[in-house]
């Protein structure tokens, strides 16, 4: 059965998943690309270059910047980012209930096998594989206290055919 995540119209919605799971493949299946706060694609707007972890600390300032001026004006807003690690989700919830919006978790958790095959074949080169692994790790953590973190809803993709056939509705803007 295909399942369908409903999404409030003034939503954050954070994407959750290692490198690799299908993240930015996903926000652009079922987003504008306006919706999306990909923290590669400002790295690259600021160093030419989706990678450069010299660039993380201010792709994140200004991923942060832009969230918050999408959230005063209750647009919805789709973040592109690893999101594994619980101090890096904690800005983005505070945000959230700054600015009151329904604060919504996808995650895409599929099998560790899947994603190896998808990373040895990427076409802008493999992801590091202890980089997966130390992930992975804090993605297991993640879905033990996600609950806890102030989230409305967490959706949890387990495998590549729910990530693909999953549907996303938005709903009527409030
Ligand atoms: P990072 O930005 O590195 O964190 O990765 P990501 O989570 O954004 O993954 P991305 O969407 O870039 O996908 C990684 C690789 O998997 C790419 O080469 C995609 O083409 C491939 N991929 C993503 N989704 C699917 C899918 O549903 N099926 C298949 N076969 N490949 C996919
Ligand atoms: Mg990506």
């Amino acid at each position: 059965m295909t399942s369908t995540l409903l999404l409030p119209a003034d939503a954050l919605v954070l994407l959750v998943g290692i490198a690799g799971s299908g993240k930015s493949t996903f926000a652009s299946r079922h987003f504008r690309p306006t919706q999306v706060l990909s923290s590669d694609a400002l790295r690259a707007m600021i160093a030419d270059d989706p990678t450069a972890q010299g660039a993380t600390e201010d792709a994140f300032d200004l991923l942060h910047r832009l969230l918050e001026m999408r959230l005063r004006r209750g647009r919805l807003a789709v973040v592109d980012a690893t999101n594994v690690e619980e101090w890096a989700r904690r800005e983005l919830v505070a945000l959230a209930r700054r600015h009151r919006r329904p604060l919504i978790a996808i995650v895409l958790d599929l099998p560790f096998e899947v994603i190896h095959e998808r990373n040895a074949v990427r076409p802008d080169g493999p992801r590091p594989r202890a980089a997966l692994t130390r992930q992975t790790r804090w993605l297991r953590d993640s879905l033990l206290s996600l609950p806890g973190e102030g989230f409305d809803a967490v959706h949890r993709l387990g495998s590549a055919d729910e990530v693909y056939s999953v549907r996303v509705e938005v709903g009527p803007r409030p």
